[in-house]
């Protein structure tokens, strides 16, 4: 009950309050901010205790060990809030059970010009076009390694985002150092093959291109987990073709899914930018649709990651049921408040006990069972 009460006062505060005030300046401003803000809140441990008594939420029934790695929630901050890896301390605080950061590259990158990040409160997005801008290996591999974990760390790799990367030879090379770079570091890798902003589009979803790609990944000696990232916009045909050559490789894990590039005025109903794929709401229909028919044909074979559009404890359960063992988000915190963390974990339970279920592993994939 006092979870409740505290939520529902913060949304209040988040909401009817803060949200108004920062929605009216630059989005990325305001994300450079709230990220200094967490950057000291996790400096120290009273900051960090202070923190997790507004927004934590522990609940036996929610932990999970999967390939080896404890969850002790399902729910994990998604890759390009923490590029850089700068909040791993403060993010646990905030109620999370893990978290990717990334996309991390083999070298570093400014990013696309701004603007590059915009809301679309009416469609309940935001339109995303930084084009993979990190800190490069060099940098983040010494930052991940002075960290302590405080919970699991996926690193999400991806080639950088620059002219010579056109050659898809030179781009799968830069995959690899980048994984071989970051891979003692993390609890996880996830190869991202669906960033929908770099120059040369999305060459690893073409099937020749992820083969080779993925053959140089399995040839790296690591025990670490994979998983690769895939994008919304692909059909059930192309998610076929995916499967059949993600079953010769070394793939423990499906992160469904990135950014969509859907522009149907049908569906976005804010004026659109100029550049950027879509996240948040629209995402929902497409992941969750590639998500069902994934787990359909190959059940749990691999770990899911459902990511897009999760705004309430409905969507995730939803995305549990139909297959995902572990869920992500970016764009529901921004819009409904950080307690949304705390929220969805406290309905997940809630929405467990309904339906008679003692851990949320037992829900998996229960809408999808033959
Ligand atoms: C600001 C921003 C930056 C992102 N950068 C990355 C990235 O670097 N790598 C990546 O794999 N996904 C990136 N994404 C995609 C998210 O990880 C996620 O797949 C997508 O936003 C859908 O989830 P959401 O609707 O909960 O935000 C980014 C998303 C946002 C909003």
């Amino acid at each position: 009950m006092w979870y409740k009460t505290r939520n529902a006062i913060i949304r209040f505060f988040y909401t009817k309050l803060l949200k108004p005030v920062l929605f009216l300046f630059d989005p990325e401003d305001v994300h450079d901010l709230m990220s200094s803000v967490g950057v000291l809140l996790g400096k120290f441990g009273l900051t960090r205790w202070k923190t997790r008594l507004l927004f934590d939420y522990k609940n036996s029934v929610l932990s999970q060990k999967i390939l080896g790695i404890n969850f002790e929630n399902p729910i994990g901050l998604s890759a390009g809030f923490d590029k850089d890896i700068n909040l791993t301390d403060i993010i646990p605080s905030v109620g999370f059970g893990f978290e990717e950061v990334g996309s991390v590259t083999a070298r570093p990158y400014a990013g696309n010009p701004r603007p590059r990040l915009w809301r679309l409160p009416n469609t309940k997005s935001l339109a995303v076009w930084y084009g993979l801008k990190n800190q490069g290996v060099e940098v983040l591999s010494k930052r991940l390694a002075g960290k302590i974990h405080r919970f699991p760390i996926g690193v999400n790799v991806a080639f950088t985002n620059c002219k010579e990367n056109l050659d898809v030879s030179l781009a799968t090379r830069d995959y690899v150092t980048a994984f071989m770079a970051m891979e003692k570091y993390a609890n996880y890798l996830t190869v991202n093959l669906s960033c929908p902003n770099t120059s040369g589009g999305m060459p690893f979803l073409l099937p020749e291109n992820y083969d080779n790609l993925m053959t140089e990944i399995d040839k790296i000696e690591t025990n670490k987990p994979i998983f690769v990232k895939i994008s919304p916009d692909m059909s059930h045909v192309d998610v076929d073709k995916f499967l059949e050559i993600t079953g010769k490789h070394r793939v423990n894990g499906i992160v469904c899914s990135n950014l969509t590039k859907n522009t149907n005025p049908d569906d976005v109903k804010d004026d659109m930018p100029p550049h950027g794929g879509l996240s948040g709401k629209l995402v929902f229909p497409k992941a969750l649709s590639l998500l069902s028919h994934m787990y359909k044909k190959v059940g749990n074979k691999y770990v899911f990651v459902f990511v897009g559009g999760v705004f309430s404890a409905d969507d995730a359960y939803k995305a549990v049921r139909h297959g995902a063992s572990l869920i992500e988000l970016i764009t529901g915190m921004i819009f409904e408040g950080p307690q949304l963390i705390s929220e969805i974990n406290q309905g997940l339970v809630e929405r467990m006990k309904r339906d008679g279920f003692k851990n949320i592993s037992e829900v998996v994939g229960v809408d999808n069972i033959g």
